[in-house]
């Protein structure tokens, strides 16, 4: 049925064999019988689907059982699509071709966000006393994050939020961005800037949007008296109140010409100090000096490059899985011609 097609097609035999050729190759759609020796389709499926690497092939699974129960059973176990034997050449090649255009945006999107985080890191980078800031600050965030006992997309979105809450300062020229006196008025409103130019960046991204608040208002104070909004106490968005916690405590441990590294409860306490003064969140600042030093080097260290985007834990595939034997491969060249079918 597909042979004739411009796929590249990769056939396994068993389950054992699929996994090894999907470990070496890059593979855009999988086909799978519900019934296969070694383990069921179901089991296969539930295997992909749990694989960083591989939890966005979708997975078309084909059986001979008919049924409610079996479908759903496919269904639940990850398959993106669920058809049963005797299947009809057509229908196969129509949800092969929507099965891949599906897949090819979830690539391109992938690509888009690379590119993002790769312009957030390129915007760390010309600042040389940071060093890992931003990854520093996305594992504190995420530890408080944890302590809260927050949903995981709000972790993810602190994760994210660690490295691209300050994409914006991408449009500050340099000699206002590592000006070493004090900023004239003008200066210091186009530093302003880069919170809002941020966000205009990022918003086209979907799946950013729980990290829009972040890089919008990571800069607003307790007293209302930051920027951008004079957003004050509780109407600051919770997670970008989260960063500036792990924001404040990086900049007090972190050792910098101007200053010696202070130790972890060295800076918990000047943190207790600011929120009794009114300038922090007190609830905030508590529950982050309940977090150990060690617990908190140990979340930087999980942490894995900002590229890597499989560990940025994207959200963009179904639940979905599945099972084995024909793997389709389709090659660059293939992309148009999908494209154009799917139109
Ligand atoms: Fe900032």
């Amino acid at each position: 049925m597909l042979k004739h097609g411009v796929h590249r097609i990769l056939e396994a035999k068993r389950p054992s064999e699929a996994f090894e050729i999907i470990a070496q190759e890059k593979v855009d759609l999988l086909i799978v019988d519900m019934m296969m020796p070694e383990m069921s389709g179901t089991d296969f499926c539930r295997r992909l689907k749990s694989g960083r690497r591989t939890q966005f092939i979708p997975i078309l699974m084909l059986t001979s059982i008919s049924g409610v129960e079996s479908e759903v059973a496919g269904i639940s176990s990850g398959a993106d699509e669920f058809l049963v034997k005797p299947v009809q050449p057509q229908v196969v090649r129509t949800r092969v071709r929507a099965m891949l255009r599906n897949k090819a945006l979830i690539d391109s999107l992938e690509e888009a966000e690379t590119i993002l985080f790769a312009l957030a890191q390129s915007v760390e980078q010309r600042d040389k006393h940071t060093g890992q800031h931003c990854q520093r600050l996305a594992a504190y965030s995420m530890a408080l994050g944890r302590m809260m006992g927050l949903p995981a997309a709000d972790i993810r979105s602190l994760h994210r939020g660690g490295y691209l809450h300050d994409i914006g300062k991408i449009s500050i020229p340099d000699a206002i961005l590592f000006k070493p006196g004090t900023l004239t008025d003008d200066e210091w409103e186009l530093m302003r800037q880069h919170t809002l130019a941020g966000e205009r960046i990022c918003m086209p991204m979907k799946s950013l949007a729980g990290v829009l608040p972040i890089i919008r208002n990571h800069h607003e104070r307790w007293d209302g008296s930051g920027y951008p909004d004079g957003l004050r106490g509780e109407d600051i968005p919770l997670l970008a109140r989260i960063l500036q916690i792990a924001d404040i405590y990086d900049a007090l441990v972190s050792t910098r010409p101007y200053k010696r590294g202070f130790s972890h409860d060295e800076a918990v306490g000047v943190m207790r100090d600011e929120a009794k003064r009114g300038w922090r969140d007190r609830r905030l600042v508590n529950m982050f000096a309940e977090i150990s030093g060690a617990m908190l080097e140990q979340t930087a260290a999980e942490i894995s490059t900002p590229l890597d985007l499989a560990s940025m834990g994207i959200e963009l595939a179904k639940d979905t899985a599945c099972a084995s034997p024909v793997l389709l491969q389709h090659l660059s060249l293939q992309s148009s011609e999908i494209a154009t079918a799917g139109a």
